[in-house]
């Protein structure tokens, strides 16, 4: 199992998010986090789920993190709940973890889910002048920049600059990179 981690966030401050939404509205970067986890398995925690349009996520594979009891599901053929992000250790598939804070959080501290690979798109442009409760992965990126490195491609796109980062020591699937770097190699052409 590869474990990918995407997110975008904010230069500087590392927000990726107010309240249940974005910060912003990059239709580019909504497109390339839509391409990069298509036909994937994407995991994400209960706030990012309930403020994804559900359009966005019908007919996708989504395991949602609760612990909460509190999320259902709107597409109970393609969605399931995990209440424990231990059971995901040794998942017979490849992950795509998909946000928010806490989850990323989550991944980023726990030895045995680290992810494997982040695609970290990081964006230099203003955020919403009326955003409000403000969400951040400082957390997430101490350990990105502690215990990853990058791989020296970097991909720029309407203000969001995109490198991809590897985790240091241990052996990585190289088609899940391959795929990844084609993906963002030809985007916006
Ligand atoms: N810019 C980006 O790339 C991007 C991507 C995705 C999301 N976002 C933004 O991120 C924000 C949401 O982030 P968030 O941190 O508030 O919420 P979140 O990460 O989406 O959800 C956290 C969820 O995980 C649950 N959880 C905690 N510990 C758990 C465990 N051990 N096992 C299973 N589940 C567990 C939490 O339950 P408890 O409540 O019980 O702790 C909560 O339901 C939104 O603003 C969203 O728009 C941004």
């Amino acid at each position: 199992m590869t474990i990918v981690s995407i997110w975008c966030r904010h230069k500087g401050d590392n927000i990726i998010g107010a309240g249940l939404g974005l910060p912003w509205k990059i239709a580019s970067d909504t497109k390339r986090f839509r391409n990069l986890t298509e036909g994937k398995i994407m995991v994400m925690g209960g706030r990012t789920y309930s403020g994804m349009p559900q359009k966005v996520l019908m007919g996708r594979k989504v395991i949602v993190l609760d612990n909460t009891h509190t999320i259902e599901v709107f597409d109970a053929e393609n969605h399931i709940i995990c209440d424990n992000i231990e059971k995901l250790v040794d998942y017979p598939e490849n992950l795509y973890v998909s946000g928010g804070a806490g989850v990323y959080a989550m991944f980023f501290n726990t030895p045995a889910i680290m992810p494997d690979v982040v695609v970290d798109c990081v964006y230099g442009g203003d955020i919403s002048a009326d955003a409000k409760d403000l969400i951040d992965v400082n957390k997430s990126v101490a350990v990105l920049e502690q215990k990853y490195t990058t791989l020296p491609q970097r991909f720029e796109l309407d203000g969001v600059v995109t490198t991809v980062w590897l985790k240091k020591g241990d052996f990585v699937e190289q088609s899940v990179v391959k795929e990844i770097l084609a993906y963002l190699e030809t985007e916006g052409k």
